[in-house]
């Protein structure tokens, strides 16, 4: 209508107010670990505005340019969909009349450890799981988990790395922080080909990881990462949690792994802690 009247500018004003009503109610009720799949869906959405836009204005470079953005935003949202094992119709509209529970306290003897009887522990490990998380982002400890897993090595040690595909802030986050550390892509192993070998491994350091790393997405109903797979931690031996406090992780849910019979806390800055162990094993 405003095309055909572009001197009522009120339709058009009504419109954008309309929009942007729409726009909040949309994303409002999606909350926890599925933000970013609506952060990619809504960059697919920027690309193809731009794309109907160059229609409009008959600009070749903008609709090739705005179909690439819709594309690849389309792709990945979808990639990230099948990683939390949930369909894009469940990430939109779960949250729609959805009654606000209140959820299991997760409670348990937490059982903090220092470095130097996380030393012995490693010290006497042959297979050990490096799962990193947004914290070893935070701390840039990449470099001092290569030094850490190097020293595994030559005491006799086979180390690999769990990489989850929503670990971080941002698809990939994980190997471009480990490849900068120049640690070799064959130690990378995704979440599904590690989860059936935890068991076996005899330690599992979790760097700064919390939500990918959750039981409560496998065994709480009631918890709103429920469904997301994750890497399976707490199956190994031993489990090392380094992080700062007992701070929740992005979605904001309680992680009974800290709880774990098996699981030891060795709390700190993620560089500061692994330098530590570092120490331990040069001396
Ligand atoms: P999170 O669940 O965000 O947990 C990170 C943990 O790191 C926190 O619990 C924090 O605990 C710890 N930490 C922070 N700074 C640290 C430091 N300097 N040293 C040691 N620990 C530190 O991380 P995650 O397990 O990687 O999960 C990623 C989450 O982000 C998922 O929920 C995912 O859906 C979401 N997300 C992912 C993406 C993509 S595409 N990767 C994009 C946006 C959001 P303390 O504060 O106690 O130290």
């Amino acid at each position: 209508m405003f095309c055909m009247d572009p001197s009522n500018t009120t339709l058009l004003y009504v419109l954008i107010a309309l929009s942007f009503v729409f726009g909040v109610m949309a994303v409002i009720p999606i909350g926890g670990a599925d933000m970013p799949v609506v952060i990619s869906l809504l960059n697919s959405y920027s690309g193809l505005a731009a794309c109907a836009a160059g229609f409009a204005i008959n600009n070749n470079i903008l609709i090739v340019a705005g179909s690439l953005v819709g594309a690849t935003g389309i792709i990945l949202t979808n990639i990230m969909c099948k990683a939390m094992n949930r369909s894009l119709a469940n990430v939109l509209f779960s949250g729609f009349g959805a009654v606000k529970t209140s959820l299991a306290k997760v409670e348990g003897e937490v059982k903090p450890i220092t470095p130097d009887d996380a030393y012995y522990i490693l010290e006497a490990a042959s297979s050990v799981v490096v799962v990193p998380g947004y914290g070893m982002a935070v701390a840039q400890a990449q470099h001092v988990v290569k030094e850490l897993q190097e020293l595994l090595e030559n005491n006799g040690a086979e180390v690999s790395y769990a990489i989850h595909p929503v670990a971080g802030r941002m698809p990939g986050h994980m190997n471009v922080l480990l490849a900068e550390a120049d640690v070799p892509y064959d130690l990378l192993i995704e979440m599904e080909d590690i989860n059936p070998r935890m068991e076996m491994m005899d330690v599992a350091i979790v760097i700064g990881a919390n939500d990918v790393v959750n039981p409560a997405a496998r065994e709480m109903e009631d918890s709103p990462i429920y469904g997301m797979p994750i890497i399976n931690v707490d199956y190994a031996k031993t489990v090392f949690v380094l992080k700062r406090s007992m701070a929740a992780g992005f979605a904001g849910v309680d992680n009974p792994l800290f709880f774990g019979e098996n699981t030891r806390m060795l709390f700190g800055d993620a560089k500061e802690s692994i330098g530590a162990l570092v120490r331990e094993f040069s001396s």
